[in-house]
């Protein structure tokens, strides 16, 4: 059975969460078990976003749709094309995974999750990205956790990447028939 066999057609992880809680990273490690492929949600921001975000500034609704769409566009290009993806997005509100999932039955969120005073640290640490630890906090007030009603799991930020990759497959499994590739 091929890894898009089991389940309601393809699947397409949504790693989210808020900035630094390690959604590229578990994405990663995702990609490198499934050998799917992958966006970074970073990526589709437009360069305004961008800018914005590195003076310091938190992105709001407005902003976020414009990207928030052309993730949804990739996704359904995807999915009608029968391809499973690992895609990271912050996806910090129900309304912007509510639009990634529209249309979209694919879609399957892992939360990446952990307290603030974590998240900044890593945050602080990490070079190269243009997301300010002063954003954090906002990030915090515009995270909203996932219902009961969408499809996904939460995993610890916590803990090791490795463990939240193997709990991710682990449900993945089960709830929708994702298979690892045979080793050769
Ligand atoms: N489970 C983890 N334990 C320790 N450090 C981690 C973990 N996950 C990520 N990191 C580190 O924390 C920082 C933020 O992770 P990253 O994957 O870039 O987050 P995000 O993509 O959500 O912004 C990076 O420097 C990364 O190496
Ligand atoms: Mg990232």
């Amino acid at each position: 059975m091929g890894t898009d066999d089991g389940g309601p057609g393809t699947t397409t992880i949504v790693v989210m969460g808020v900035s630094g809680s390690g959604k590229s990273t578990v994405a990663a490690g995702l990609v490198e078990r499934l050998g799917w492929e992958f966006a970074e949600g970073d990526d589709f921001h437009p360069p305004e976003n961008v800018e914005k975000m590195r003076a310091g500034h938190p992105l709001d609704d407005e902003d976020r749709w414009p990207w928030l769409r052309r993730l949804a566009d990739w996704i359904g290009e995807h999915e009608r094309a029968g391809r499973s993806v690992v895609v990271t997005c912050s996806a910090l509100k129900r309304s912007y995974r509510d639009l990634l999932r529209d249309g979209h039955p694919s879609v399957w969120f892992a939360h990446v999750s952990g307290p603030q005073e974590l998240i900044t640290e890593r945050v602080q640490k990490r070079s190269g990205h243009y997301m300010p630890p002063s954003l954090v906090p906002s990030q915090f007030a515009a995270l909203e956790p996932l219902g009961d009603d969408e499809p996904g799991r939460v995993v610890p930020a916590s803990g090791g990447p490795e463990q939240a990759v193997e709990d991710l497959l682990a449900d993945l499994a089960r709830e929708r028939g994702v298979t690892l590739p045979s080793s050769p």
